[in-house]
Order: structure tokens, then sequence, then C-alpha cells
């Protein structure tokens, strides 16, 4: 799909709305941006909020390129892309979808931000249940490059190709994500991490902040510039991964059955004691945090391993 005169309707604007607004407008000049969002006083906020996404960007060009819409009819009905990250609840997804599908230009792409509701589910009363797919961003999408594209499959092959040459055109990456499942690849990835961590700390094993030091200072610089395979491939030596395997394999394995043992033995379940201290430990360590610092850094980051 070409960047080129987009029409692009943002339904539902809190964190992951706004950062999208701001990602089209920062990065495809010739688009606008249609708001809509149930909250009263949307255009003040808006106002106030948009500026704080639109990170080295000139932001009156950009918000001269933005509006709010009264109701879903208004936002959808020209868009060439329908974005929507509303409430993370099935029934309000699956009652939108069937609105917009009725309103929107019949060419128009459906993207859903969800962070775990497949496609296949918010299509159900769809009447056309080939045109809804998920793109799930890395929070903060105005940062972060990696959208994971999640087609249920009654996809058309043409809804997957026009989606992913919009963000490869945007500078993005896009990943296609071959089955719909729990949680997509990223967030299984990180909370395989994130059960980890915790699970070290409720073992008194680490603190909070010497976990985040390691992390910080070992897994975190070398994934920007390879991921797990690639970077495993590199340091298994001339025999790459496979020799790898064979030399650490062991500890691999053991690692690996201590982690699957404290999950056994339910002594790493969500909502158990365990979290209030882990919760305790985070707070004392870092109080309220500054995301304006973290995704500056971030991007510069980025833009370091890009050169
Ligand atoms: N926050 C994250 O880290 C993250 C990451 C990836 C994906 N997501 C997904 O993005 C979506 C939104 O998450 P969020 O964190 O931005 O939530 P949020 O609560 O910050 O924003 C949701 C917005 O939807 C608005 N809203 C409520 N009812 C509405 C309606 N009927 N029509 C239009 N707008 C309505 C709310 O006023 C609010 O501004 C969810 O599906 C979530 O799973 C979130």
């Amino acid at each position: 799909m070409a960047t080129d005169h987009v029409k692009v309707a943002i339904v539902g604007a809190g964190t992951i709305g706004l950062s999208f607004a701001a990602l089209h407008l920062m990065k495809n000049p010739n688009c606008t941006v249609t708001i809509y969002d149930t909250r009263p006083d949307l255009k003040e906020y808006m106002e106030t909020k948009l500026p704080e996404f639109l990170v080295d960007a000139d932001v009156k060009e950009c918000t001269s390129r933005v509006s709010t819409a009264s109701s879903l009819a208004q936002t959808v009905s020209e868009a060439n892309i329908v974005q929507e990250q509303g409430p993370e609840n099935a029934s309000f997804k699956r009652t939108t979808w069937a609105q917009i599908e009725h309103y929107a230009p019949q060419e128009a792409l459906f993207w859903s931000s969800t962070s775990g509701i497949p496609a296949s589910e918010q299509s159900k009363d769809m009447k056309d249940q080939t045109r809804l797919i998920v793109v799930h961003p890395y929070n903060p999408p105005h940062i972060m490059p990696l959208l994971e594209v999640v087609p249920p499959p009654s996809t058309s092959q043409e809804v997957i190709d026009r989606t992913l040459e919009y963000w490869r055109n945007l500078g993005r990456v896009p990943v296609l994500i071959r089955k719909e499942c729990t949680g997509f690849v990223a967030n299984r990835l990180a909370f395989a991490l994130f059960r980890e961590a915790c699970s070290l700390v409720a073992q008194g094993i680490v603190s909070v902040e010497d976990l985040d030091s390691v992390v910080q200072a070992s897994m975190g610089p070398r994934w920007t510039v390879a991921g797990p395979f690639k970077s495993y491939h590199a340091g298994g030596g001339e025999g790459g991964l496979r020799s790898f395997m064979d030399k650490i394999g062991g500890t691999v394995q053991e690692c690996w059955d201590a982690s699957d043992k404290d999950v056994k033995t339910g002594s790493i379940v969500v909502g158990e004691k365990w979290q209030e201290d882990v919760c305790r430990q985070t707070d004392e360590a870092y109080g309220v945090f500054d995301t304006a610092e973290r995704d500056y850094k971030t991007k510069a980051v980025l833009e370091a391993v890009s050169r």
C-alpha cells in the first residue's frame, strides 16, 4: 500500500492510540489522522498529550494533519486504514468492528492493536471476516519498530501484503506471525524472562534492582544487535548453535527444569504471596517512572544500532 494520501482513523486514543497517531504523523508526511475516543475531553486531551509523543518532530506541522471526530461513523467513513486500540475487552471489540465494517469504505484496512484477543474472535459479528487482522505493537509504537502482524486463517493474502507494505514503507519492522496464539511472540518471550526475573527475586537470589542491572548490562545491549538464536550461534564458536548446545546444553536443561519446578510447586503463580514483595521492592527502587527518559534513550540506542 502506498504511503501517500492515506487517511488513518484511530479508534481509542489512550497510551497506544496516541502513540500510533504520532507514528503515522511523523513517518508518513502525506497522511491525515482522525481520532475517536469516548472520553469527554478528547480535544483538549489530544492537544496537550499528542505533542509529548511527537519526539524530535515538527509538532506544528504534524498536529496540522490531525483532527478529532465525535462519532465512530464520522471517524471511519473515508478511512484507508482503521486502527483500533480501545479497551481490551472481547465484546467491545466485536461490537465495534461490526460497526466499523458498516461505516468504512470497502477497501479500508482493519487493524486491531489487541494484546491478546485474536482477530478471529473479534470479527465474529462482521459480514466479511477476511478483513480484520491484529497489528500488535511493542509499547510504545512511536519508538519501538516491531509490529506483530497476526492474521486469522480466513484473512486474504492481499490484506496481509498491503499491511506489511505499509509498515515497511514507514521504516518499521512488521513480522508475520503464522498462527494465532496466546500473547503472540514478543510478549511470550518477554513474559518468559519476566517469570524467571520474578522467581529469582521471590527466592531472594537477587534484588529487583540488581536483576535489572544484570539484564541492562548483558542481554539488553546484546539483543539490540542479535536475537537469541544468532547470539548463541555466535557464542558456540566454529560449530555455531550446534556446538553451543553440545557444550552448554546440560546447563540449559537444568535451568529449564528449575524454572518448570517453580511453576509446578506453585511458588511462581500470578497473584500468590511473592507478588507483593516483588512489587514493593520495585516501588521502593523506582517510584514513579519517567517514560520520557526511557523513550529518549531507547530511540538513541535504536539509531546507534541502525547505522
Ligand atoms: N498498553 C500497552 O502496553 C499495550 C501494548 C500493546 C497493545 N495494547 C493494546 O492496546 C489497546 C489499548 O490499550 P491502552 O493501554 O492504550 O489502553 P488505554 O486504557 O490507555 O486506552 C483505551 C482508550 O479507549 C478509550 N475508549 C473506551 N471506550 C471506547 C469506545 N467505545 N470507543 C472508542 N474509544 C473508547 C478510552 O477512553 C481510552 O482512551 C488494548 O487492546 C491493549 O491490549 C496495549
